[in-house]
């Protein structure tokens, strides 16, 4: 389906956000930079009104459970001034009558300007998008990728100063987990000396860390936090994706086998923590309190990046 023009500028030419895999660096960093513009109105202050997006539609299409995602989609597009329409639940929607995606987005894109859409099945934003009018974004798509929760990844290093030279440890579900693929690719492209820490039955999949290593991304593996948390500047921890094992028991063995706490922090007094949340029990809620935690404004930052992403998208 060809597209009205949406895009905004020469340094941004997509029509869809559907994988990270999709950017340049100087895409991404565009975006980063208009985040920075808008983070003074995404925290809402009152002489601080946007309206940038005034009469615009999201519409948020969830197949899958959401806090986060959905809600700071929501705030955005709010903060700009926009609408949104939500299908949060797939049981309230002809979903269960046997609708399949593609009529329900050929059917969407005619009420909105713009389409959120997750969904369990890796490839479905892809899909999504060649039956659409309006753009899609991906808000993840089973185990594939997440490219908005990667810009905001890369929004809260950025602003912690840490993007250059970056050393990042990323623990836990690095099979399962789409945030974690989508922000392996991106650090690639910042030049970061990636560390993977996962048990074994959890590894980056082998086709994903031969695409970084043709980058020439510097990669190293390891079980234990332990061994790598003096090497990094970022422990980015994950939830273990209990609902994309296909076996319950083998989620058994693996839950609960990491765990960041205040006294493995002790090793790296300056370390940041981030998670892109929901947590289970991975983070204990004592490091909550501690200087490294940075999980919660990082959800923050969910705002001003998904208003740059819906203002370049809409043309704005
Ligand atoms: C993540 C997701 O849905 O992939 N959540 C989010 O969008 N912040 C991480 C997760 O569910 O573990």
């Amino acid at each position: 389906m060809v597209l009205h023009k949406f895009s905004y500028s020469r340094m941004f030419t997509k029509d869809h956000i559907i994988s990270i895999r999709d950017f340049s660096k100087e895409e991404i960093d565009y975006v980063l930079s208009r985040a920075e513009k808008l983070e003074i109105y995404a925290r809402g202050l009152e002489d601080r009104k946007c309206n940038l997006l005034d009469g615009k539609v999201l519409a948020n299409l969830f197949y899958e459970p959401s806090t986060r995602t959905r809600l700071s989609f929501e705030a955005a597009m709010t903060r700009l001034g926009g609408a949104i329409l939500n299908l949060s639940s797939t049981e309230s929607s002809s979903v269960v009558k046997g609708e399949n995606l593609a009529d329900t987005i050929r059917t969407v894109s005619g009420y909105c300007d713009v389409i959120t859409l997750r969904h369990p099945q890796e490839g479905a934003s892809r899909m999504a998008a060649s039956f659409s009018s309006v753009p899609i974004i991906n808000a993840g798509d089973g185990a594939g990728q997440h490219p908005t929760q990667t810009l905001l990844d890369l929004y809260t290093i950025k602003r912690e100063g840490l993007l250059d030279g970056l050393k990042i440890a990323l623990i836990g579900d690095l099979k399962y987990g789409r945030t974690v693929h989508s922000l392996a690719y991106a650090l690639s492209l910042y030049g970061a000396t990636l560390f993977f820490v996962s048990p074994n039955a959890l590894k980056m999949p082998e086709e994903i860390k031969s695409d970084l290593k043709e980058t020439g991304a510097e990669i190293f593996e390891y079980t234990d936090v332990k061994e790598v948390i003096k090497k990094v500047n970022v422990l980015y921890v994950t939830r273990i994706q209990k609902e994309r094992f296909p076996d319950p028991t083998e989620y058994s063995k693996v839950a609960g086998t990491y765990r960041i706490t205040t006294d493995i922090l002790k090793e790296n007094e300056d370390v940041v923590v981030m998670h892109p949340l929901p947590r289970v029990d991975e983070i204990d809620v004592e490091v909550d309190k501690t200087k490294n935690a940075r999980y919660f404004t990082q959800s923050f930052y969910g705002v001003p990046v998904r208003m740059a992403i819906l203002s370049i998208l809409l043309g704005k």
